[in-house]
């Protein structure tokens, strides 16, 4: 019979804005990165409608509350606060947050606000984005703006939703591909940004918390070769323990810095960098994980050309240092995203081993074509079998003495997923609509949205 999860963790879900919300020119609403991005498929569906969460909301947390939630992850977008960014602040924008915050507390379900998901203000970009300087200020006088706003009701934050994927995966994320030195001088520029969220929501919120929340894929080596070794070493300082370490400990990852000096990157540093790098630092970690990476050191170039095609894929290059390798003991989902439940334990038990701070999951889930039957009804039993095996592993990673306090999978209403559109559903609740047809928007409970609603009354998984 499966233990009980500690007391006081906390059973959440998450959505963020861009993908959820769509009303995207609506109540003064300036545009993002991510309703400008060049898509790759006209034919599937983009963000100006998305679920029209910016309309169902309460519906949606009604429906969240009855599903038991102590926790709901969002994002707010920047572009309905700052229209162009930086600025005057629009008020329409404010409020909706208000009503929304507001509604979670009316059913005590706690707020998990994410500062920024993948939209950063168009105008902003057009400025030359996270390449500049003036960005972080941009990003400081936001968050500013929402501590102020919200720092009476919400206590946890999470600063920017993965930096390391929109920078690995650049033109899937942000519509561009980055030269290198370009590309490190953003990371620089987004781990700052986040560094004057973790002091202002110290300085502002009472009592609050605030989190990283990078996407961590444990890398393994495709065999004991030591050259398959040190290709793991490297992948895993620049995919994972760059961000986490600039976040927790203040320091550039030294495997990290031997990879830019290869590389022949040079990140310019403001004056004040130093210091701020070494004076601010999380509360806890916030993680999203789907899968793990296997590496092997590249003998051949075989034509590929340096890059990363996609976010979870194998398909990885860096010649003179790492190559994606199908590992032979993992299944893959239809979308191609490797499965290792096992893998999720060592990742939480590496992180942990690594920074000693509290951990939250922030998303985990699976992304399938779910089908709604005449009568209603989402059988997504693959759905409730992932889940079940993930969670199972973080009982096992917290029998372990991880300190992991709360698990907030992707996602709790269906949504536009990054680049498959929304026949890529990951939601506990379904949305009618298909790619081209908007339909009613109807919801309707999928069979994993009872299961977890069970999970979360035992506060264990059925035995
Ligand atoms: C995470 C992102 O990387 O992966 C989410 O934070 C995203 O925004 C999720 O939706 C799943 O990816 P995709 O491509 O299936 O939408």
């Amino acid at each position: 019979m499966s233990h009980p999860f500690p007391k006081n963790f906390l059973w959440g879900a998450s959505i963020s804005a861009h993908q959820t919300e769509g009303a995207y020119l609506e109540d003064g609403k300036g545009l993002s990165v991510q309703d400008t991005r060049p898509r790759d498929n006209h034919e599937i569906a983009d963000f100006t409608v998305a679920s029209d969460h910016y309309h169902h909301y309460k519906e949606d947390i009604r429906l969240l509350a009855e599903l038991g939630l102590d926790v709901f992850r969002f994002s707010i977008a920047w572009t309905r606060i700052f229209p162009q960014g930086r600025g005057e602040v629009n008020q329409a924008g404010i409020d909706h947050y208000n009503k929304v915050i507001d509604e979670c507390l009316k059913y005590n379900i706690q707020p998990f606000v994410t500062l920024n998901h993948f939209d950063l203000p168009q105008a902003l970009e057009d400025e030359g984005g996270w390449s500049v300087r003036s960005t972080v200020d941009a990003f400081a006088a936001y968050a500013q703006t929402l501590f102020e706003a919200y720092g009476d009701r919400v206590k946890n934050w999470l600063t920017i939703n993965e930096p390391n994927i929109m920078l690995l995966v650049d033109k899937k994320i942000l519509g561009k591909e980055i030269p290198l030195q370009e590309k490190y001088q953003q990371f620089h520029h987004l781990m700052m940004a986040e560094k004057y969220a973790f002091k202002l929501c110290h300085e502002l919120v009472a009592a609050g918390k605030i989190g990283p929340v990078p996407n961590i894929s444990l890398v393994y080596p495709a065999t004991s070769k030591p050259a398959d070794n040190q290709a793991a070493l490297y992948f895993n300082s620049v995919r994972n323990w760059a961000y986490l370490d600039f976040s927790c400990f203040g320091r550039y990852n030294a495997v990290f810095k031997d990879y830019l000096k290869q590389k022949g990157v040079e990140i310019v540093f403001a004056k004040e960098d130093e210091e701020m790098m070494r004076t601010h630092f999380p509360d806890f970690v916030a993680m999203n994980f789907y899968t793990t990476v296997t590496v092997e050191k590249p003998v051949k170039k075989d034509g590929m050309s340096d890059g990363i095609s996609d976010q979870q894929s194998e398909d990885i290059m860096e010649w003179g240092f790492y190559k994606g390798y199908t590992n032979p003991f993992l299944q893959k989902n239809e979308f191609n995203w490797t499965i290792d439940p096992d893998g999720l334990k060592t990742t939480l038990q590496t992180l942990y081993d690594r920074y000693h701070l509290p951990i939250i999951i922030t998303e985990n889930g699976l992304g399938a074509r779910d089908e709604l039957t005449a009568d209603g009804k989402i059988h997504d039993s693959y759905r409730i079998n992932y889940l079940e095996q993930h969670i199972g592993q973080c009982l096992q990673a917290i029998e372990a003495g991880v300190d992991l306090f709360g698990y907030s999978p992707w996602s709790a209403l269906d949504l536009v997923s990054v680049h498959e559109g929304i026949s890529k559903r990951y939601g506990f609740i379904y949305v009618d609509r298909t790619e081209d047809n908007e339909k009613q928007l109807a919801r309707y409970k999928k069979d994993s949205f009872y299961w977890y609603q069970q999970l979360i009354q035992t506060n264990q998984l059925p035995s």
